[in-house]
């Protein structure tokens, strides 16, 4: 099985070697426990170390501030733009009808083999049905299928309850894998923690994983695994 790696320390392992190629994973989080590092860290270690092009579409933050924040972890992401290897936007999600050639057409334009959506619970707001909503996140992971891309989308859940996986309870239910990012106060601090909740056609690690944001961004311990007292409200 082709697997595209993370490049994320401790990462890889979790994941049974890397994505599966071609699968679209889910990376969900409340606010803040690390999914747009993690997905700019896949994009990165794509374009520095693997040479794949990519795109990263934000449709949330805007591009300049996610760059910007992202140049604390050394990765300079213009310097690819200007060489044609990225393309690094923000759509705002209000029409949807667009954003499908949009994005398709922004993948061809660079060849890209990894893509980014951060966040698709934005796309909620503009969607009234959850049935249209799942609709419209399966339409986008058949465009990158069709496409040949290893692809991140991001969402957001809910704070108070550990055992939501995403906004509208849909998100998870189209995507291949599911990785869940947790951001937990334990004692006096607070704990990262990662797990890989579904991965489809794939051994993966069933634990949870703590992990670290510092200056060089996301490190997974895969041999280290943390309890986390999930509670309700
Ligand atoms: N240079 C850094 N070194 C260490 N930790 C950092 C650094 N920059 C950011 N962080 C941590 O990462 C967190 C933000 O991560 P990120 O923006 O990826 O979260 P997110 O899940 O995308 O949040 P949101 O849902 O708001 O978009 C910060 O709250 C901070 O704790
Ligand atoms: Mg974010």
């Amino acid at each position: 099985m082709d697997r595209v790696r993370t490049g994320i320390p401790g990462l890889d392992d979790v994941l049974g070697g890397g994505f599966v190629k071609g699968s679209l994973v889910l990376l969900t989080g409340t606010t803040g426990t690390g999914k747009t590092i993690l997905a700019s860290q896949y994009i990165y270690n794509g374009l520095a170390r693997y040479k794949e092009n990519c795109v990263y579409v934000s449709f949330e933050e805007r591009a300049e501030d996610i760059k910007r924040n992202m140049l604390n972890f050394g990765w300079d992401f213009e310097q690819y733009e200007r060489a044609g290897k990225l393309i690094f936007v923000k759509y705002d999600p209000f029409h949807m009808e667009d954003i499908y050639g949009l994005i398709e057409n922004q993948i061809r334009n660079v060849g890209a083999k990894r893509v980014v959506l951060d966040s698709i619970t934005g796309l909620g707001l503009n969607i009234r049905d959850p049935s249209d909503l799942r609709a419209a996140i399966f339409n986008l992971g058949r465009i990158l299928k069709k496409l040949g891309c290893t692809a991140i989308f991001t969402s957001e859940t809910p704070s108070d309850n550990h055992m939501m996986l995403s906004r509208y309870g849909v998100e998870e239910y189209v995507a291949d894998d599911l990785i869940v990012l947790y951001y937990i106060p334990v004692g006096t601090e607070f704990r990262r923690a990662i797990t890989v909740w579904k991965m489809r056609g794939s051994e993966h690690s069933k634990k949870i994983h703590p992990f670290r944001i510092t200056e060089k961004g996301v490190t997974v311990y895969p041999h280290e695994e943390t309890a986390l007292k999930l509670e309700r409200g």
